[in-house]
């Protein structure tokens, strides 16, 4: 067995996969999540795919003494792998104090006590929305920052600072920060994804639902955009491959391979694909007919980003190798599943 890593946020959508991919590669892992946006049942699902059942402690990053305890009763992680964060755009505008205090404060606690608790390094989910919309295409991690659209997208900009200035202060800490672009799909197996709350704000959720007749009609948000057709484009990466990027960059921290003490990857495919080129993918992969409708566009949307993943691919040894279709049908095959457990 390798070192302990410890996952917060370890039974939401990326997180789930990303243990399951820790497993394989023989890390122990610790989840703690505090279960306001995921199901305890995750573990017994992360068991069913790795063969290993995760240690779980419900835990929220928020609750300082908590945490103390929790890195005293299993002594000896070595690094920290930071999800848990409030995540839905719309929210964060109605409610931005949830969102600061949330994001920004758990991490807090975590920087304060990984050197108290001998934690090395933390790899930090970050975002391409840091770049806003960026000047030049595809993006690199040189791109300047642009003023966030939201409180959610200024947490992840503060939160990068955040760690930027603690391990600039001398603090003994590694970090990696992955700016991820669209993560979307599923566990192969159909055993883990994503678990929308109400009704979904993000495409492929919307739309898998749209399919399985839970909506009725997808909206596509503008086809008046500066693109080849019109709607908007993003970079959608495989959760799975997503999930790998982090075990790798887990590696490279712990075999001291950094070459700078905080180093950020852009993690996306290098491919933007318009909203309408998924919608035509999906129908594609699935045989399944999509209802869908051209409205407005929605208010803050970035109208293209895709990623210059060079550096991740090149530096990091990591590469997205699923295709469109069958993460597609990946997505597909969960929604399906979820409908059975209906009641
Ligand atoms: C958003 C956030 C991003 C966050 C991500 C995951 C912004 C600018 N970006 O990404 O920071 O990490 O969610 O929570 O807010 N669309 C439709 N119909 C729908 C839903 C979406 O046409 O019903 C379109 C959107 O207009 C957009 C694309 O699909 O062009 C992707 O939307 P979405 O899945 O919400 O992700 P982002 O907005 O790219």
């Amino acid at each position: 067995m390798k070192e302990k890593i410890l996952v917060t946020g370890g039974t939401g959508y990326i997180g789930s996969h990303t243990v399951v991919e820790l497993q394989n590669a023989g890390y122990e892992v610790i989840i703690i999540d505090n279960l306001s946006n995921s199901n305890a049942d995750v573990v017994d699902n992360i068991e069913k795919v790795s063969g290993i059942r995760p240690a779980f402690e419900k835990l929220d990053c928020l609750d300082y003494n908590g945490l103390d305890a929790l890195f005293t009763k299993y002594p000896g992680i070595k690094a920290i792998i930071h999800f848990a964060a409030s995540k839905a755009v719309g929210e964060s505008v109605e409610k931005p104090l949830l969102y600061y205090r949330n994001n920004l404060v758990s991490l807090i606690n975590i920087l304060e006590l990984m050197p108290k608790h001998g934690v090395e390094g933390i790899v930090f989910s970050s975002s391409c929305t840091v770049y806003g919309q960026p000047d030049i295409l595809p993006v690199t991690e040189e791109a300047p920052i642009k003023k966030a659209e939201s409180p959610y997208g200024n947490t992840k900009q503060i939160n990068e600072e955040i760690i930027r200035d603690t391990v600039a202060s001398g603090a003994p800490i590694n970090a990696i920060l992955l700016r991820y672009f669209n993560p979307i799909g599923a566990h192969p197996t159909a055993l883990l994804g994503e678990l929308p709350n109400g009704v979904p704000q993000n495409l492929i959720p919307y739309l898998t639902q749209t399919a399985i007749g839970i909506r009725e009609k997808l909206s596509v948000f503008g086809d008046d955009y500066n693109t080849p057709d019109g709607s908007c484009i993003r970079d959608f990466i495989n959760v799975v491959d997503l999930a790998k990027a982090h075990v790798v960059a887990i590696g490279r921290i712990l075999e001291k391979k950094q070459k700078e003490k905080v180093e950020v990857f852009n993690i996306g495919t290098g491919r933007g694909l318009s909203v309408l080129e998924l919608i035509h993918a999906f129908e594609k992969a699935t045989g399944v007919k999509l209802n869908y409708q051209i409205v407005g566009r929605r208010a803050g949307d970035i109208e293209k980003v895709w990623a210059n993943p060079d550096k991740a691919n090149n530096e990091l040894g990591w590469k997205a190798e699923v295709g469109i279709e069958d993460t597609l049908l990946s997505a597909w095959k969960w929604q399906q599943k979820l409908k059975e457990k209906l009641p």
